[in-house]
């Protein structure tokens, strides 16, 4: 089967087995087939974060388990949501329902099983902010576990589910933790001049969300016409000391502090000052208005976008020294 239809960016490659999921039931009868337990794996929701370089040697499996339900807990709302609910479906879902805290997650590609997985964050707000826990199928004995906010260890485009517990389970719903009052956050410059651009004083939810996904799709491509996975690296985050040298010769770097005394860089910024930005490279390049997404223009191939990506790392690190890091998984 070809997976082109299962990656945001594209890519035509086959996987020797598929399988789409779509209950709790389902994926616990999946593997009690020998067949299954025997091979290598890959579990995918939108497949909005993952670069083919080959075929895969394995089961693909595609979770599309459904379902969204609330329950109104005086200010506080949990919502529940089968972890195969496009993203933006569920945010659309909240903001209709005046349900607040996804809204500045507008318009992220990709499903809900897969947002606690790296953390997803956008305009000020990470999945982390409105996490109350998950339910995961543990693959090696076949059952289900919750999995609380601490369980997780989230961080910045990080959570168990990359590090320690890669691959070993699989994300079946995910309950939200929301506000029936409305907290809005415009900390992130773009959402205040987007809605001051609109006239708007006293934003609801609804107004940042589509203030929010404005700004996503003048900047970001639209991967239903041109391929991408979002962000390809992660925004650097480096020490102080290391943060002078870059200040001293660059004074006008782009980059924020973090809780833990860091350094965060924009990743954008410094792959466009080696000059890529919007760059077209065969079948490849950098999105015109956001250098930090690499694009596949048509046919190109993941070995091809592969290694546009080194020369981009290579470029980034010998004029800044610094080391972009992939956010987008390699396979
Ligand atoms: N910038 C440039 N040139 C560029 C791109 C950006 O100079 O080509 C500068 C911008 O002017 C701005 C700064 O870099 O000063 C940050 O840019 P932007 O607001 O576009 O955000 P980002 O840091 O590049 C991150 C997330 C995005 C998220 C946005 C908005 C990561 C890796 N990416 O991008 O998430 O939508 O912030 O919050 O953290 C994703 O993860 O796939 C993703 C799209």
């Amino acid at each position: 089967i070809s997976l082109k239809p299962y990656n945001s960016f594209g890519i035509d490659v086959k996987a020797s087995y598929f399988a789409e999921i779509s209950s709790e039931a389902d994926l616990v009868s999946l593997f009690k087939n020998e067949l299954v337990k025997s091979q290598r794996l890959l579990v995918i929701g939108g497949g909005s974060n993952v670069l083919f370089t080959k075929d895969y040697d394995g089961l693909v499996i595609k979770i599309s388990i459904k379902g969204i339900q609330s329950k109104v807990i005086d200010e506080k709302v949990l919502v529940t949501a089968g972890a195969g609910e496009v993203w933006n479906d569920f945010v659309n879902y909240c903001v209709e329902h005046h349900f607040a805290g996804v809204e500045n997650l507008s318009l992220i590609p990709g499903t809900v099983g897969a947002s606690p997985i790296q953390n997803i964050g956008a305009y000020g707000v990470e999945l982390k902010d409105v996490f109350e826990s998950c339910t995961a199928f543990e693959i090696k004995t076949g059952k289900m576990k919750t999995f609380g906010y601490a369980d997780c260890h989230f961080g910045y485009r990080e959570s168990i589910f990359k590090g320690e517990l890669k691959g070993q389970y699989i994300i079946t719903s995910v309950i939200f933790r929301l506000s029936a009052e409305a907290k809005i956050n415009t900390s992130y410059g773009a959402i205040e001049t987007e809605l001051l651009n609109r006239g708007i004083e006293n934003p609801d939810i609804a107004d940042v969300s589509s203030a929010v996904s404005h700004i996503r799709v003048s900047k970001l491509p639209d991967p239903s016409t041109i391929g991408n996975a979002g962000s390809f690296f992660k925004n650097p985050v480096i020490e102080k000391h290391e943060f002078a040298d870059i200040v001293a010769k660059h004074p006008d770097v782009v980059h924020y502090p973090t809780a833990d005394d860091k350094i965060k860089l924009a990743a954008g910024w410094l792959i466009e000052q080696c000059g890529w930005k919007g760059k077209v490279v065969g079948q490849t390049g950098t999105w015109k208005n956001q250098a930090l997404v690499l694009v596949n223009h048509a046919h190109a191939t993941g070995t091809e976008v592969y290694n546009f990506s080194e020369q981009i790392i290579d470029s980034v690190k010998s004029t800044f020294g610094v080391t972009l890091e992939r956010e987008v998984n390699i396979l």
